[in-house]
């Protein structure tokens, strides 16, 4: 049986750390609260007008495709997992590929919509690919510019001092060695509470699931509007009902729940146990949650790599910055039992065991 492993990876982050001091001058925070409720110290902003979410994508790109010993021309297919696009459409896949410079390709790049989970998605997209010996480099990327799409007055705090911006990338191609590359990969989703964690407007829902679900929240969405009016709405603009919300006690209890469940999961279906894992790379949604997750599962602090603290939440590309810093600090061996798993907005969730 072909296996497919991680080839190559690598990250990329913008040079400009924002302090949680930073934030306390432009809305009502502070360093203590943001610390203490999540573990953050910093986040990074990518230059505005200079850096998007696909140039930073294809910065990590370039070292994992580097390290992959393969070239860019190599690159058989694309994934590219973003909740924070350059455009609404095209998606960032084709505008990776055209920064860097590899427009001949015969294959194609595909773009998914999993947030946070969408690195492990992407990694689950990638392996069934390599497996089938339909592809053999493929190129997946998670990255996200959230600087550009927050609220930065005090009404956005809760979403705003949590995510930052950055980039990772790996590129999944066969594996020649037995019993190693990935082992499983495990994928849920559940859209009972879509809008528990969202990015509603704009959006052609057209009020419809608010009525249909009897929602409470007032999304700003006005039914008065007729075809050939604009549809983002004054009392949007005015409310800021054109930004991520976020109902944050809601998202962490199910985190916590369903962080463990899932790793557990991909371990029962190849027989190996918490103790197995050499190391954990949790998407990094708060440092509180993966302490939690740590704590449930009985690892010790060498088994779970955290760096919400220096990045905040950086989304699709939490995962692949945490792989490749863990990976570049020499905590990651070949035959070490590597752990991926993700939970966010959808809610989607998931994980992946690597035999590295
Ligand atoms: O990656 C995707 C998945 N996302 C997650 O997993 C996030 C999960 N949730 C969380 O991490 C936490 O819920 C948050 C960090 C977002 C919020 O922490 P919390 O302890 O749940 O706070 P809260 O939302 O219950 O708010 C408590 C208080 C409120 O004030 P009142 O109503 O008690 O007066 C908030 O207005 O804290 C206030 N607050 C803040 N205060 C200072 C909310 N955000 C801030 C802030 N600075 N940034």
């Amino acid at each position: 049986m072909i296996r497919s492993k991680i080839g190559g990876i690598g990250y990329y982050v913008p040079e400009t750390a924002v302090t949680n001091d930073d934030l306390a001058q432009v809305m009502d925070t502070s360093d203590e609260w943001i610390q203490e409720r999540t573990g953050i110290r910093e986040r990074r902003y990518g230059l505005k007008h200079k850096e998007t979410t696909s140039s930073m994508g294809a910065r990590a790109a370039e070292i994992a495709i580097e390290r992959a010993g393969i070239s860019k021309e190599d690159v058989d297919f694309i994934i590219f997992a973003t909740l924070s696009p350059d455009y609404y459409f095209p998606g960032c896949g084709v505008l990776l590929q055209r920064e860097l410079g590899i427009t001949n390709m015969e294959a194609g790049a595909l773009d998914i919509r999993n947030q946070c989970s969408g690195f492990v998605y992407g990694l689950s997209i990638a392996d069934q690919f390599v497996r089938s010996g339909m592809y053999k480099n493929v190129l997946l990327v998670g990255a996200e510019m959230h600087s550009m799409g927050l609220d930065y007055s005090t009404r956005g705090r809760n979403v705003t001092v949590i995510f930052g911006d950055g980039a990772g990338a790996v590129v999944v191609q066969p594996d020649d060695r037995e019993d190693s590359g990935i082992l499983t990969t495990k994928l849920h989703s559940d859209g009972t509470y879509a809008e528990k964690l969202a990015f509603i407007n704009p959006g052609a829902h057209g009020g419809y699931h608010f009525d249909k679900m009897d929602i409470e929240y007032d999304f700003g969405y006005d039914k008065s509007i007729k075809y050939g009016e604009i549809f983002i709405t004054d009392k949007m603009l005015k409310d800021g009902q054109i930004f991520p919300n976020m109902e944050g006690q809601f998202v962490f209890k199910l985190a916590v729940q369903k962080f463990p469940e899932v790793i557990k999961e991909a371990l029962d279906e190849v027989g190996l146990e918490t103790s197995d894992i050499n190391m954990l790379i949790p998407h990094q949604a708060n440092l509180r949650i993966s302490q939690f997750v740590q704590r449930r599962l009985g690892l010790s602090d060498d088994q779970v790599w955290n760096n919400i603290q220096k990045y905040g939440n950086t989304t699709a590309a939490s995962i692949p910055i945490a792989l490749c810093e863990a990976w570049e600090a020499g905590k990651i061996k070949d035959g070490d039992l590597v752990c991926l798993a993700a939970f966010g907005s959808g809610f989607t969730w998931g994980s992946a065991l690597i035999r590295w």
